[in-house]
């Protein structure tokens, strides 16, 4: 990527996605069978960093991963992407974070993550990445590396007048101090009634949300669409219809085609109609980083 200024740079996780799919989950004590095993290259981070690049933007990454098969194979899959990897470090003797999903028959998933070297990211690593991130127009920032890395991203990113884009994923209590350099904060429904302590309807949550700190809010609700909330009011844009095979990585394609819109200069509102788009889109195919959309492949609005 040599010296060109990055559109979007992220802070976050890689993981190994190993992915089953199955008719139904167990419940506790109970075993089914499920589909060939399937290993993607995944983590929120990651994903948000290829989902960006696939859609033209510049991304790079600053994250950790083990000096390992799995390290290996999200490196691969970054750089084939055209990821800056310039800030993404390997951790001797840990291993690289893995995600066990299973998919359900409407392409639904649940989701366990072992961190392992997502957990080393500190403010270290953030320093060491500070040009970076000084200069991308957009952070973009999510919750499974440790609180005090995102905390350290968002305000050396603050501090120099960049727009710090934080999915709160997973949810988890977050200082107030952070909350309020959100622009925007981005949640799904089941996150923003993790925040607010109850549940409502998107709207109501996203306005909610907005007085309570954030700069801006973006509530999502899947094929729902996504409700945004800022200085101008609340609005909500509708999601282009799309058969679900795979949801996983739909709302980190949206994510990154919101940040890199943002970075582009487009209105929260102008970004969040281009970013479900590409949420739709990446709910077509298996997988991850394997579903998100070129710009010739995003649906009509
Ligand atoms: O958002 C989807 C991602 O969440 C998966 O790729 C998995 O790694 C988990 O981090």
């Amino acid at each position: 990527m040599g010296q060109r200024r990055c559109d979007v740079a992220v802070v976050g996780s890689l993981n190994a996605d190993l992915v089953v799919g199955v008719e139904r989950r167990p419940a506790p004590g109970e075993t089914v069978f499920g589909s060939d095993l399937a290993t993607h290259p995944g983590g929120k981070g990651a994903n948000q960093a290829v989902a960006a690049a696939r859609l033209g933007g510049r991304a790079a990454i600053v994250g950790r991963v083990g000096d390992d098969g799995h390290g290996a194979l999200l490196r691969d899959a970054l750089a084939a992407g055209g990821v800056d990897l310039a800030h993404l470090a390997a951790t001797p003797g840990v291993p690289t974070g893995v995600a066990l999903i299973t998919v359900g028959p409407d392409g639904d998933n649940s989701i366990i993550v072992s961190p392992g070297a997502n957990a080393r990211l500190g403010p270290a690593d953030v320093e060491a990445a500070r040009a970076l991130i000084e200069s991308a127009p957009v952070v973009s920032l999510q919750m499974e590396v440790p609180l005090p890395a995102v905390e350290a991203a968002a305000g050396a990113a603050a501090r120099a007048g960049r727009r710090v884009v934080l999915n709160l994923s997973p949810p988890a209590p977050v200082p107030d101090g952070l909350l309020a350099l959100c622009d925007p904060l981005v949640v799904n429904e089941h996150e923003a009634s993790f925040l607010l302590g109850g549940s409502g309807d998107p709207a109501r949550m996203a306005a909610a949300l907005a007085g309570a700190g954030p700069r801006s809010v973006a509530v999502t609700a899947g094929a729902g669409g996504v409700v945004v909330a800022d200085g101008r009011g609340t609005a909500a844009v509708p999601s282009p219809r799309s058969e679900a095979v795979d949801t996983t990585g739909a709302g980190d394609a949206f994510t990154a085609a919101l940040c890199l819109r943002l970075a582009r200069g487009d209105s929260l509102r102008d970004a969040a109609r281009y970013a479900t788009r590409a949420g739709a889109a990446a709910v077509r195919r298996p997988g991850a980083q394997s579903s998100f959309p070129t710009p010739e492949e995003l649906p009509a609005p």
